[in-house]
C-alpha cells in the first residue's frame, strides 16, 4: 500500500499565522506538524509517500523532507492548485498509487497511543487482503465538527454523516483512511458538494453502500488531535510536551521510527542525530540510537 499526506488547504482558521506559512509546517512542540502524519504512515509500514501541498508551499516541504532516503522511505511531491476537497487527493495521486491500494492521512492530524502502530499495520493488511475501506473512529466531545460514524449493536458501521447538526453518535471519523484500488475511479465519479469540494464522506458513503466500509474504534487508550485552530494547536503542543517530558520519549521522531522498523540502521540514525546539532529532538535521537547500538533493541 502506498500513502498520501494531504498538506494543502488554506488554514483560514489560523490566519494571519498561515498567510505566509503552511499550517502543516508550523511546530507542534518540537517538530513540524507534518512529522506526525508521516510517522503514522511509516508506523503502518508504508514507505512510498506522496506529499500534496499548495503550489506555493511545495518548495518548503521539499527542503524539510527531501526525498525521504534519510528515513529509508521515498517521498514524492504533488500540488493541489486549490483546496477542492480531501477526496481530490486520489485524483492528484492516481499515478503515485499505480493501481494499488491507498492510505490517506491529513497533514494536520496527530495520532498517539500504545499499540497504535500495530493497529494501523493490521488494518493495512486487512484492506490489502479483503479490499473495501477502513476508517478509524475516535470519541469526541464535539462530534458536530466532524464526519460522524453510526454503528449498530454489533459494532458494524451502518452510516456516516458529515458535520451533522444533531449527531447520532460521538464517534468522529479521523483523518486516516485506507482504501482498495477502486478508490481512484470512485473518487473520479464524485460530484462537488454544496461547498464546492469533493467530500471524503461522500467517497466513504459509496463504500458503505457497497457494504465494503469498516470502522476501527481507536478506543479511549489512544489520542487523536487535530490542529485546525489556535486553541487546538496549543493543546496539541501541551499534550506532546507533557507526554515527552514525563516519559522521556519523543513522539513522531521519524529517525527513531525508521530505525525501529528497520528502514535504516542505528548507525545511520546516529549520524543523522550528530548532524542535527543542539536541539532536544537531536539529543533524543542520539541517545536512542546509542541505546539501540549498545543493547541491540529498544524498550
Ligand atoms: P481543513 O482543516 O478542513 O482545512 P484547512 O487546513 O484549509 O483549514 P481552514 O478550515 O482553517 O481553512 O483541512 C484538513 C486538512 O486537509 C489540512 O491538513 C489541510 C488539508 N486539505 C487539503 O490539503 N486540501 C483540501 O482541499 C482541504 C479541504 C484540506
Amino acid at each position: 500500500m502506498r500513502g498520501i499526506v494531504l498538506a494543502g488547504g488554506t488554514g483560514t482558521r489560523l490566519h494571519p499565522v498561515t498567510r505566509a506559512v503552511s499550517k502543516q509546517l508550523l511546530p507542534v512542540y518540537d517538530k513540524p506538524m507534518i512529522y506526525y502524519p508521516i510517522s503514522v504512515l511509516m508506523l503502518a509500514g508504508i514507505r512510498e509517500i506522496l506529499v500534496i501541498t499548495t503550489p506555493h508551499d511545495r518548495e518548503q516541504f521539499e527542503r524539510l523532507l527531501g526525498d525521504g532516503a534519510q528515513w529509508g522511505v521515498r517521498i514524492d511531491y504533488a500540488v493541489q492548485p486549490s483546496p477542492d476537497g480531501l477526496a481530490q487527493a486520489f485524483l492528484i495521486g492516481a499515478d503515485h498509487l499505480a493501481g494499488g491500494p491507498a492510505a490517506l492521512v491529513l497533514g494536520d492530524n496527530i495520532f498517539y497511543g500504545h499499540g497504535i502502530g500495530d493497529t494501523f499495520t493490521e488494518s493495512v493488511a486487512t484492506v490489502e487482503r479483503d479490499g473495501g475501506c477502513t476508517l478509524f473512529g475516535y470519541r469526541v466531545s464535539d462530534p458536530e465538527r466532524y464526519g460522524v460514524a453510526i454503528l449498530d449493536r454489533d459494532g458494524t458501521l451502518v452510516d456516516i454523516e458529515e458535520k451533522p447538526e444533531k449527531p447520532r453518535s460521538n464517534l468522529a471519523v479521523t483523518g486516516l483512511y485506507l482504501y482498495d484500488p477502486d478508490v481512484v475511479e470512485l473518487a473520479g465519479r464524485l460530484q462537488p458538494s454544496a461547498r464546492g469540494e469533493l467530500e471524503i464522506t461522500d467517497l466513504n458513503r459509496v463504500y458503505l453502500q457497497r457494504q465494503q466500509a469498516r470502522l476501527v474504534d481507536l478506543g479511549r487508550g489512544a489520542a487523536w488531535l487535530d490542529t485546525g485552530t489556535q486553541d487546538a494547536m496549543l493543546e496539541a503542543t501541551q499534550f506532546v510536551q507533557v507526554l515527552q517530558h514525563r516519559q522521556g520519549i519523543t513522539i513522531a521522531c521519524l529517525e527513531e521510527v525508521a530505525m525501529r522498523r528497520g528502514y535504516i540502521t542505528a548507525e545511520q540514525a546516529l549520524v543523522l542525530g550528530e548532524e542535527m546539532g543542539k536541539s532536544g529532538y537531536a539529543d533524543y535521537l542520539r541517545r536512542t540510537a546509542r541505546e539501540f547500538l549498545e543493547m541491540g533493541t529498544l524498550p
